[in-house]
């Protein structure tokens, strides 16, 4: 197991990363003074696949056991299922000490984030992130939230859990396109971050596709690591994070556009090769370094090109969505893999450009 220490201006804590790890659960949690009652909160999916699990590695070390279920899905982060879960949490008579474990993706990571922050003024958070994607980054920083209408994590704080428990077993019952959500994140960490860990990625992808557990160890373990780096720096998201946006300008609009039936991570792949494409145009990142992006991302069962969508309607996404002043776009750009930077002076008639001829 690897431990990556995570140093924000407030609490500090562990993200902890192996194959297994959540047999040790209980120990893991009695090391950072937990006991007694604790609740976790799953969705029914994962319950039916680890929850058992969990309870007994609990039980075993004598913690006493609540599980809240909800159904799984995006719709779940709602004020009304918070407020659902604050009526259980009542029912179960938890206090401010009494541990919420997150058990789950995204969705149940910023749910029960946000209801263990707000409930009692703030119970101890432990994030156990049971997809990719929130193994390598939404468990990771600190922000927790629900969803307003069609408008995502509207209402949230920052708060950091006082643990992180990724267990890269779990992530054998991931179905592909979950898994491809994950991968582009991690392609992203590599891009911006370091060319070692891009040539570790292209040396082992296959390995990963297959779920070697040593390999997605060192991947996962090195993915935390780059967001944790970033979001010490910059905890309440003021100006170093936006690094982590690379391919997300583009990724937005495009996911926008296609009216969700677009991934996330697919339209981040796309847009990290329009955000490379760009670079290159202005004589930034080498079309060799282009090329191996590119080249990675479809080699992990990502999507590369723009699909066929209305360009102009991803240009007015990007408007929408705050991207655009004075017909200049807030971009991340990459001078080459490893070394990328944040700016808002590209031309939007540059990137309307790129996009005009990616998508034919
Ligand atoms: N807080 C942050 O910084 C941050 C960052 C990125 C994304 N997010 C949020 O994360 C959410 C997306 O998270 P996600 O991609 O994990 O989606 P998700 O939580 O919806 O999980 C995807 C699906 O996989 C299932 N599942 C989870 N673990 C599984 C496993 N081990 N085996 C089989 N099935 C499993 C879930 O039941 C669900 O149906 C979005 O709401 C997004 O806003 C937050
Ligand atoms: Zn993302």
């Amino acid at each position: 197991m690897r431990k990556i220490r995570v140093q924000p201006g407030s609490n500090s804590y562990d993200i902890c990363v192996g194959a297994g790890i959540l047999e040790q659960i209980g120990q893991l949690l009695r090391e950072i003074g937990c006991q007694g009652k604790v609740v976790i909160i799953t969705d029914t999916t994962v319950k039916g696949l680890y929850g058992v699990t969990l309870q007994d590695s609990l039980s075993a070390e004598g913690f006493s056991v609540s599980l809240l279920e909800i159904p799984p899905g995006e719709a779940q982060k709602s004020l009304e299922t918070a407020r659902q879960l604050y009526d259980d949490l009542s029912a179960l008579y938890a206090e401010r000490s009494t541990p919420v474990l997150a058990l789950g993706g995204g969705v149940v990571g910023d749910l029960a984030g946000f209801v263990a922050a707000t409930y009692l003024r703030g119970m101890p958070l432990v994030q156990i992130p049971t997809t990719l994607l929130a193994q390598v980054d939404s468990s990771i920083g600190g922000k927790v939230a629900v969803d307003h209408g069609r408008l995502k994590n509207m209402i949230g704080v920052f708060y950091q859990p006082r643990l992180v428990i990724a267990d890269v077993g779990v992530l054998k019952t991931l179905d592909a396109r979950e898994l491809g959500n994950g991968l582009a994140e991690v392609i992203k960490y590599a891009v911006i971050s370091d060319g070692g860990f891009f040539a570790y990625l292209e040396n082992n992808l296959d390995r990963i596709k297959a779920l070697d557990p040593a390999v997605l160890e060192e991947v996962v373990a090195k993915s935390a690591e780059v967001k944790a780096r970033v979001v010490e720096k910059d905890e309440r998201d003021t100006g170093l994070r936006n690094i982590l946006n690379y391919g997300h300008t583009t990724g937005h609009a495009i996911e926008a556009v296609s009216d969700f039936a677009i991934a996330h991570g697919e339209a981040v792949a796309i847009g990290m090769v329009v955000a490379g494409e760009i670079s290159h145009r202005l004589g930034m990142l080498s079309i060799g370094e282009l090329e191996r992006i590119a080249r990675l991302i479809s080699r992990a069962g990502l999507p590369a090109r723009l699909p066929t969508l209305d360009v102009d309607k991803l240009i007015e996404a990007m408007k929408h969505d705050k991207k655009v002043s004075r017909g200049k776009v807030k971009l991340v750009l990459a001078r080459a893999i490893g070394d990328v930077f944040v700016t808002d002076e590209v031309g939007l008639s540059l990137v309307e450009e790129v996009l005009r001829n990616e998508a034919t």
